[in-house]
């Protein structure tokens, strides 16, 4: 059985859309990553659970989201990837930062997450302030469309290699089993107090399964011995006027429209979900 924690506050991440919150901000190739965290779900994390100078941790940093609103932020960041292609992306904007002029530093780590004690520098141990993360939610997502005269393709939208280790391949058991060992070296890199903000959202298999992730995370994260204390719903919609203004993907809003189509009730995902954690 999943857990659950009642939604605590609501985050205003979406105000923009991601690629204006991206624009000049990050290399262009950053759009070849298929799931990138908000930048503005980044910078509210770090601003609400760090202070400056203090260091932050992505396990699974993929583009370097966390790196850079942390650097932006004054922060200091070190950020692991299993896929190369994706460290290269990240220390490009991470060097875009500095360029800049963002005042904190980051390093960027290539390898399993799994082993990140072998991975990250002896001096992070008890040092970090906070943990900020969003794992794979499966092999891949819609990543960029284009229209060619044979119909619309899609590209971007995997994440790697299937073989080097990285858990969007593998089942959600081989995922959830990997994220708990991750989150259960990082404890050790934790300073205590310190913070642990994971962001899911409820997958859609076939159309009528819903796999609660967030819950299964939550379980995860409480066996690799973290205590919850929030959990928080980021908005990957703008509220205007009191209104909700979806920023759903083309095949987002068609698979929601066919499910209705045939009798599904399904609904468009409007938030990520936001687990919050410490370390006692
Ligand atoms: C949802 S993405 C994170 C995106 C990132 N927050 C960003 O803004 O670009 C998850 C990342 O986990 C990485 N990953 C998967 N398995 C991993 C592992 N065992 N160790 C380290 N990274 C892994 C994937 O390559 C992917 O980039």
């Amino acid at each position: 059985m999943t857990e659950s924690l009642p939604v605590t506050s609501v985050w205003l991440t979406c105000q923009q859309p991601a690629r204006d919150q991206r624009r000049g901000r990050y290399v262009p190739q950053t759009s070849s990553h298929p799931g990138k965290m908000l930048p503005h779900l980044a910078a509210h994390a770090i601003s609400a659970y760090t202070a400056l100078g203090d260091l932050v941790f992505d396990p699974m940093c993929g583009s370097g989201t966390t790196l850079v609103e942390a650097m932006h932020a004054g922060r200091h960041a070190i950020g692991i990837d299993i896929e190369p292609r994706f460290t290269a992306l990240a220390e490009a904007n991470v060097g875009l930062a500095a360029e800049h002029g963002a005042t904190g530093a980051a390093q960027v780590i290539s390898g399993d997450a799994t082993g990140l004690l072998d991975l990250v520098p002896a001096s992070a141990v008890g040092r970090v302030a906070l943990l900020l993360t969003s794992p794979p939610y499966g092999r891949g997502t819609h990543g960029l469309v284009k229209t060619t005269a044979s119909g619309v393709r899609k590209r971007d939208h995997h994440y790697g290699d299937r073989e080097s280790g990285n858990l969007a391949y593998g089942g959600w058991s081989r995922l959830l089993d990997g994220f708990t060992q991750i989150l259960a070296s990082s404890h050790r890199l934790l300073r205590p107090g310190g913070t642990v903000v994971i962001t899911s959202r409820p997958v859609r298999r076939q159309r009528d399964d819903l796999i609660d992730l967030p819950g299964e995370l939550l379980t995860a994260a409480r066996s690799a011995g973290l205590t919850p204390v929030e959990r928080c719903a980021a908005m990957l919609a703008a509220v205007r006027d009191g209104q909700i203004v979806h920023r759903a993907s083309m095949f987002g809003l068609m698979a929601v429209r066919r499910a209705r189509a045939d009798g599904i009730p399904v609904h468009l995902v409007a938030h990520e979900d936001v687990l919050v954690l410490r370390r006692e």
